[in-house]
């Protein structure tokens, strides 16, 4: 039977993510629009992104974060491009994204010494292979695969190299252990369903450390640079971006930092991640036809649910499309370079009452798609 209920908000796609709950454009303040990013107005409001995201996501004290151009893409870029090449590194992936990073590290920074230890789509390398004396380079949350790293245990305080995280899929969603982190970035497309435009770059001391002492051999544009003199441009850090960001973007993130102190913070946020994966594994558990792409429940993603079905490629496009068409879930092919399947955003912006909405649709339309 073809269900009735639709979920109020079919956005289910994996970036940029839904809006939050009751969000509209209306809400925004404007009175920045128009006017200098430098102006005091400017850098109070780029300067308030900073210190909210910092407390929000209790970023220890003396870590540097930035806004940088590029999304999530230019903060990591602009790490590896400024960081890498002082030590051997060892790169982890598992999924596309990682894949791109190793791609840059190899064929385009043409570094040496690099170990890369890949899994499957499904699984995740055995992260023990890391030599804590490397660099290491890797994704938290793999957002084409559902995979996440399950904690920091496996990273010793005392490392000697840096730990460069891709981490646009798990902040405000997941428990980042920040003291093991030496390089964070993420975007504000994603969990907060904020704009595509700007990157979040972390910084520990020891990375700061690193800038300061290592000079790469290569040029590197005026976008990416940091450093002048052997000294970090703190200015950066404290709201002075290196070139003009969206100021509507910006306060469309002020206005999902808002929305995520008002609903409880971090703890919340993680919560309604996990609430709504939760049903998703209910679903799984008693229907026989599909099934998580991430093998070890441990290493499941509560943001980026990636599923495989009992049915043809051609048949789990015919689902996607027909979902699409009925206006009850939007986006949820597998990303290009997965496995055929559904992915399904769930990050906190995402109802669970959509969620459980969504299930019965799912039913009908796999049962329309595959009836002989
Ligand atoms: C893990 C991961 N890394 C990088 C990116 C690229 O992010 P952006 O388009 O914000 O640069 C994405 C986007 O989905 C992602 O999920």
């Amino acid at each position: 039977m073809k269900p009735t209920v639709k979920p109020q908000s079919p956005n289910f796609s994996s970036g940029p993510c839904a809006k939050r709950p009751g969000y509209s454009l209306a809400n925004l303040p404007t009175d920045i629009l128009g006017r200098s990013h430098r102006s005091t107005l400017g850098k109070s409001r780029l300067t308030k992104a900073i210190v909210d995201t910092k407390r929000i996501l209790g970023i220890p004290a003396d870590y540097h974060v930035g806004i940088v151009p590029a999304s999530d893409t230019g903060a990591f870029e602009m790490a590896m491009w400024n960081m890498l090449g002082a030590r051997p590194i060892d790169i982890f992936s598992w999924e596309s994204f990682g894949e791109g990073w190793a791609t840059d590290i190899v064929k385009q920074l043409k570094l040496p010494e690099v170990r890369h230890i890949q899994a499957p789509y499904g699984e995740l390398p055995d992260l023990a292979q890391w030599n804590p004396k490397h660099d290491i380079v890797f994704t938290w949350n793999g957002t084409t695969s559902g995979v996440k790293v399950p904690n920091g245990d496996w990273i010793p305080a005392d490392r000697e190299g840096l730990t460069l995280c891709d981490a646009t899929s798990a902040v405000f969603a997941m428990d980042m252990p920040w003291d093991k982190l030496d390089v964070v970035t993420y975007s504000w497309q994603k969990v907060l369903g904020g704009e595509g435009a700007h990157g979040m770059l972390v910084l520990s001391p020891r990375a700061v450390a690193r800038l300061q002492s290592y000079k790469p051999a290569w040029p590197l544009p005026k976008i990416f640079r940091m450093v002048k003199g052997g000294e970090l441009m703190a200015e950066i850090f404290e709201g002075s971006t290196i070139n003009t960001p969206s100021m509507i973007a910006n306060e469309d993130y002020l206005d999902a930092l808002a929305w995520a102190d008002s609903i409880g913070g971090l703890p919340e946020l993680i919560r309604r991640s996990n609430a709504n994966l939760a049903a998703f594994e209910q679903f799984v558990a008693k229907t026989p036809w599909i099934h998580f792409l991430a093998k070890d429940a441990a290493c499941r993603s509560n943001t980026s649910v990636c599923f495989s079905l009992d049915a043809t490629p051609e048949q789990v496009k015919k689902i996607v499309k027909l979902l699409d068409a009925e206006g009850v879930a939007y986006d949820i092919g597998s990303y290009k370079d997965a496995p055929p399947g559904l992915r399904f955003w769930c990050g906190a912006t995402v109802c669970t009452a959509d969620i459980e909405a969504v299930l019965p649709w799912l039913e009908w339309a796999y049962a329309e798609v595959t009836k002989a």
